[in-house]
């Protein structure tokens, strides 16, 4: 079967002391509530990556994840961060490809398997983001953008390097906007995700890889989007920087 996985991306949100207090909050209640496998991931700004996962020690439920970090090893790439750098803080995910990283940063499809390559090296584990804007799905073209971003971005892995990729399916029209949606447009496209997969390696591993949905994901919906066949758990945006909301959302896998 495969990982149920609630992973919150703060993005560039809370200083320090702001981080820490929440961290804590969210690590006391997914200790005392989370009853399932699910896996519990925070990712928050890259400088609280080691704080965090001090605070977490060992055994803890709740791992801790990058939002990004360069393709390259190390070298004269002023305020960048490497992979194996994220991997010397204790954090164990790296979310690649969000949107806003292809949007405002131009993060390319021939950039991000240099990334994705990166980091399976460090032997982290990519949270790989893909999705299509509102003028792709008015004009019809979702299917193609996202087996495009599928096949320009990942489909150079094998199987084997593949198997430690979870993706995340995010409609840009859907991200902080309220607009999420609705579980049978979320299923389609996670089912045609997997389909994608099924026809690149085959039926069994495609069966196998984890596809999480983000974009107005809240406490609310989320029983509904997670009950779908497909969709494995969630990405969560604003809702991660509530405790309350963020740990009711893992728990909806309990
Ligand atoms: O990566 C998570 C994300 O982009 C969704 O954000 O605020 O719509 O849950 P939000």
């Amino acid at each position: 079967m495969r990982k149920k996985i609630v992973a919150g991306n703060w993005k560039m949100n809370l200083d320090h002391t702001a981080a820490q207090s929440l961290f804590s909050e969210i690590v006391n209640m997914v200790n005392d509530e989370v009853l399932g496998q699910q896996e519990v991931v925070v990712c928050p700004p890259s400088v609280h990556l080691y704080t965090l996962a001090q605070l977490a020690g060992k055994d803890a439920k709740v791992a801790i994840g990058a939002q990004n970090c360069h393709q390259a090893a190390s070298g004269a790439f002023t305020g960048e961060i490497s992979a194996s750098m994220v991997k010397s803080t204790g954090a164990s995910h790296v979310i690649l490809g969000h949107s806003e990283r292809r949007q405002y940063f131009g993060e390319t499809d021939e950039l991000l398997v240099l990334k994705v390559n990166t980091v399976l090296e460090a032997g982290l584990t990519p949270i790989f983001c893909i999705g299509e804007t509102l003028e792709e799905r008015n004009s019809g073209n979702h299917f193609d953008v996202i087996s495009g971003q599928l096949k320009n971005g990942l489909f150079h892995l094998p199987a084997g390097s593949f198997g430690k990729v979870v993706l995340a399916y995010e409609p840009v029209w859907a991200i902080g906007t309220g607009l999420t949606a609705s579980p049978e447009q979320a299923q389609e496209i996670h089912a045609f995700i997997r389909q994608q997969l099924a026809d690149q390696y085959d039926a069994t591993f495609a069966g196998c890889v984890s596809i999480l949905y983000g974009g107005s994901c809240n406490a609310k919906n989320a029983p509904e989007l997670f009950a779908q066949p497909d969709i494995d758990g969630g990405l969560i945006g604003g809702a991660s920087l509530k405790s309350r909301d963020f740990t009711d959302i893992a728990k909806v896998f309990n």
